[in-house]
């Protein structure tokens, strides 16, 4: 033992002893003047931050972003100016419903949240496993968040919830299929792409403006387990996914994605709107790859596993709304929703200062007229704390014409797209799409959960797999029947 590292209070104070508490006598009772004593189950008290409302379960690692392509001419954004020019990054993925301690292998979405740290500030990319989401309304996501999470009755997770709220919003039909597929349930992290989902924007030096949606393609080949390994890895090794992400970047095996993205014009978008019918800054429809081809950006690299898992992976906080000059948002509902949501949940989550903990530090200079708070380990001493000012010594703020302008037109109104918007084509394409195994795969993991639900919701949601693919309600009923020969009578 290095005699020269003595255990010390959060105060530095020397410890004088780690293993007897002070007490009156040999048997006690102790006493108050036992600070130590004190601190430390104090301390112990207040261990626990309030875990992530969703995607609680999570792993990250840092790593690195390389330009491989020049796409100037979509974006003034600095960290895509040359070809070969490296940024750091830190990732974090995670599953969605399950609380902190729940199993890496259940099916769910996948996040996959990308930090960049360019030299115009962080951006964020936060994104799931799939290309699509279940609703397209933020105000349904409180409600769908709760159908994932336990009855506040029973404490249990409840089939009847979750299909009861999917069958009446037909919308999350297309992630839905998904979700069921045996992407719903991928051989850890490092085998699935990732997407940001949403349509975004670029900005270029002109000041044009080009709507984008962001793909991550896994170099490891896509790799998903069968339902039955999911559920026996969940009870043998329910932390598969922190196991596998992080033992593989230990041994030096780096997992690598490539950065790739879909682009239109206003233009372009408004024409394909006309063609298809389907809303271009609708969250649960993607834009195929026949009409979007994808373009090559460049590739991220994962190769440091965090030094400390609370600080890095638990602390850091994302958010959609950090994008850097050069990319703007769009008018998908479902994105100005999360421009709200997370800066409102790490301020609960991670305090007024969050943004100072050092995953979260920009790798930037940083200047404004925030003051204090809970935390504040810097407090912009630099420079004045008020805005405007008539001093040199104060920083000044980007021209209104850096950001991209979006035309708007229509009234204030609440917009009900029930019955008006084709929730069916997409999802089954997707269905058309898989295999004939791939099918049956999908059918049985349906199964599975709709044998437990109530005739009603059951008849409800098979309505919409027949009006997807007549052989997908076909193929689910089948599934059924071998759970329950009478389930359909
Ligand atoms: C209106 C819809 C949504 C709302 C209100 C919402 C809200 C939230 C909130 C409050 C958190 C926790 C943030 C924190 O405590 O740091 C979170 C985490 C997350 N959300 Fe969403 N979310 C929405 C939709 C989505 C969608 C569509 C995606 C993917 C495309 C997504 C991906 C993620 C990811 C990856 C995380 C975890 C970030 C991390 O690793 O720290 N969310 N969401």
């Amino acid at each position: 033992m290095n005699s020269d590292k003595k255990l010390t209070t959060a105060s530095g104070i020397t410890v004088s002893d780690n293993q007897n508490s002070l007490s009156a006598g040999p048997r006690g009772p102790l006493l108050l003047q036992d600070f130590h004593l004190i601190e430390k189950l104090q301390h112990f008290n207040r261990e626990r931050i309030p875990e992530r409302v969703v995607h609680a379960k999570g792993s990250g690692a840092y790593g690195q972003f390389i330009v491989t392509n020049d796409i100037k001419k979509y974006t003034k954004a600095k960290i895509f100016e040359a070809i070969g020019k490296i940024t750091e990054i830190f990732v974090r993925f995670s599953t969605v419903g399950g609380e902190k301690g729940s199993a890496d292998t259940e099916r769910d979405p996948r996040g996959f949240a990308i930090r960049f740290y360019t030299e115009e500030g962080n951006w964020d990319l936060v994104g799931n496993n799939t290309p699509m989401f279940f609703i397209k309304d933020p105000i349904k996501f409180p409600d769908f968040v709760h159908t994932q999470k336990r009855c506040p009755k029973s404490n249990l997770k409840s089939p009847e919830m979750m299909f009861d709220f999917w069958s009446k919003a037909p919308e999350s039909l297309h992630q839905v299929t998904m979700l069921f597929s045996n992407r719903g349930t991928p051989d850890g992290y490092r085998h699935m792409d990732g997407f940001g989902s949403h349509t975004f924007s670029l900005i270029n030096a002109e000041g044009s403006l080009y709507y984008v949606k962001w793909h991550l393609k896994t170099q490891q080949g896509i790799k998903n387990l069968t339902a039955t390994r999911a559920a026996e890895l969940a009870g043998i090794d329910p932390d598969y996914a922190q196991r596998d992400l992080f033992e593989t970047i230990e041994r030096g095996d780096f997992p690598k994605w490539k950065l790739m993205l879909q682009i239109a014009t206003e233009k372009e978008l408004l024409d394909w709107e006309k063609r298809t019918g389907w809303n271009p800054f609708d969250l649960t429809k993607v834009w195929p790859h026949a009409d979007f081809p994808r373009l090559d950006v460049g590739m991220i690299e994962l190769n440091k596993n965090p030094d400390n898992y609370y600080s890095h992976v638990e602390q850091v906080g994302f958010s959609p709304a950090n994008l850097v000059p050069g990319m703007g948002y769009s008018p998908d509902k479902m994105l100005q929703g999360r421009l709200f949501a997370y800066h409102d949940a790490q301020l609960y989550r991670l305090g007024a200062n969050h943004q100072q903990l050092s995953v979260n530090s920009p790798r930037c200079p940083v200047h404004n007229q925030q003051r204090d708070g809970l935390m504040a380990l810097h407090n912009g001493a630099d420079n004045l704390n008020y805005d405007p000012v008539i001093s040199e010594q104060n920083y000044s703020s980007g021209k209104v014409s850096e950001e991209a302008t979006i035309a708007l037109s229509g009234e204030i109104g609440r917009y009900d797209f029930r019955n008006k918007e084709d929730d069916y084509t997409q999802a089954g394409n997707l269905f058309r799409l898989l295999s004939t195994s791939e099918k049956i795969d999908l059918c049985n993991n349906l199964a599975c959960p709709l044998s437990q639900v109530s005739p009603s919701v059951l008849k409800r949601q098979l309505y919409h797999f027949d009006q997807a693919d007549k052989s997908y309600g076909q193929g689910v009923r089948e599934a059924l029947k071998n759970i329950n020969p009478n389930i359909l009578t």
